[in-house]
């Protein structure tokens, strides 16, 4: 049972404000979460709740740390720390705003994931059997964020990432090998060139590439020099994050550095054919804004039998636009994000509405991250093949990864490794 929650205001890897909440069990148990931060962020994500103050920016999260405290503290002690959806929802109905709005998801996914730890480790269980039960031995293909682009980066790449995906590897510790690898040949061929290889805010390298192409074929010339057989070894992936370089209309891109300038949903389905066809890709997120419905599943229709098409501002981890994606045949995949949505329970029902329409999903950090590692037990927990936490430095991506390291190794030979 719980006996105490307490949060405090800490710093993510960007420098801003975020929320700790610490949870403590009547039987000594005591554990902590960290709430991410994203940058791009989709319009109908739940509410983050910044004070909007003079300190940091307007950007302190007292009042979420404030609701932890008071409102949330007040409702949940005494409640059974195992009975997360029943804690979950008793957090959403004291929120009662449909983006959670009045408490923070801030506020509220810190609980839920701080309690969940706690559960955890009351039970003697790690995190990712405690929520995936005895089955969740799969280990996610790490898709690695080595250039940054878009809001991500100043630099002069539009399109905001592009990952290394290592499903050839015969299992998890051999894939990071691989991109990590490839990853320091990357920046010894940016070197080379006189380009910067200085990173983004997830860890990737941010060069001014003289197109998105540019940025593509760079990647492929580290993978072969790595040693390694593009579309074999390692394919790459693509976020666009499209709303970041599209204007208010839907139809109206501008893809300032590809030289191509204005252009319609149309013309960059089109662009996207010709990367498909010269490059060895197989996923790619946001390749149009959240407004754009039709786009994506023209997009959908094009190319989802040969590639993953993952939905991330456009479905915001929320079943409500998961289940028109489905209905509408708008992607075949979904992005998921804790923070987007704001309690466990709902983000483990997001993932279960996409295993059940036979689509893909995708977990994913955010671009503010912190050391917290939950993202690495649950996407094991939730068997989704695949993760985005980013590249082979910064320490917050880092922790990611060898949190799975550690899994993979705790599970001495009973752990999967495989992309589909
Ligand atoms: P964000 O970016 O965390 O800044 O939203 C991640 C993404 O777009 O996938
Ligand atoms: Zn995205």
């Amino acid at each position: 049972l719980i006996e105490s929650i307490y949060a405090l205001e800490i710093l993510d890897s960007r420098g801003n404000p975020t929320v700790r909440v610490y949870v403590e069990l009547f039987d000594g148990t005591r554990a902590y979460a960290s709430v991410p931060s994203g940058a791009s962020t989709g319009q109908n994500e739940a509410l983050e709740l910044r004070d909007g103050d003079e300190r940091y920016g307007g950007k302190g999260v007292q009042k979420a740390v404030e609701n932890v405290i008071t409102t949330i503290a007040d409702a949940l002690e005494g409640m059974d720390a195992t009975q997360q959806k029943e804690i979950d929802y008793t957090m959403i109905e004291l929120d009662g705003t449909d983006n959670k709005s009045k408490l923070g998801a801030n506020a509220i996914l810190g609980v839920s994931m701080a309690v969940a730890k706690a559960a955890a480790q009351s039970l003697d269980l790690p995190l990712y059997q405690y929520l995936g039960g005895t089955n969740a031995v799969r280990i996610p293909v790490p898709c690695m964020n080595i250039l940054n682009g878009g809001e991500h980066a100043d630099n002069s790449v539009d399109f905001q990432e592009f990952m290394l995906v290592p499903h050839g590897a015969p299992s998890f510790k051999e894939g990071l090998r691989y991109v990590a690898e490839t990853f320091h040949i990357l920046k010894g061929i940016l070197k080379e060139r006189g380009l910067a290889t200085s990173v983004g805010d997830e860890g990737g390298f941010a060069p001014d590439c003289e197109s998105n192409e540019a940025a593509i074929e760079l990647i492929i010339e580290a993978i072969e020099k790595a040693g390694y057989k593009p579309g074999k070894d390692l394919s790459v992936a693509v976020d666009n994050a499209a709303n970041s370089f599209c204007s208010n209309l839907k139809d109206n891109y501008d893809l300032v550095w590809s030289g191509r300038g204005k252009m319609t949903s149309d013309d960059l389905i089109a662009l996207t054919g010709e990367w498909l066809d010269k490059y060895p890709i197989i996923l790619w997120e946001d390749p149009l804004a959240e407004k754009d419905w039709d786009g994506f599943a023209k997009f959908t229709a094009k190319y989802g039998d040969r590639i993953e098409v993952v939905g991330d501002d456009i479905f915001v981890t929320n079943t409500k636009y998961i289940k028109e994606g489905i209905e509408k045949k708008t992607a075949n995949s979904c992005l998921i994000k804790l923070n987007q949505i704001g309690t466990v329970t709902e983000t483990i029902e997001a993932v279960r509405m996409c295993r059940e329409a036979g689509w893909r999903y995708f977990l994913s950090h955010r671009s503010g991250e912190t050391e917290d590692t939950f993202l690495a037990d649950f996407a094991v927990a939730m068997d989704g093949g695949h993760l985005k936490t980013g590249s082979a430095c910064r320490g917050e991506r880092i922790a990611k990864y060898n949190r799975l390291l550690e899994i993979e190794h705790e599970l001495a030979g009973r752990s999967e490794y495989r992309w589909k």
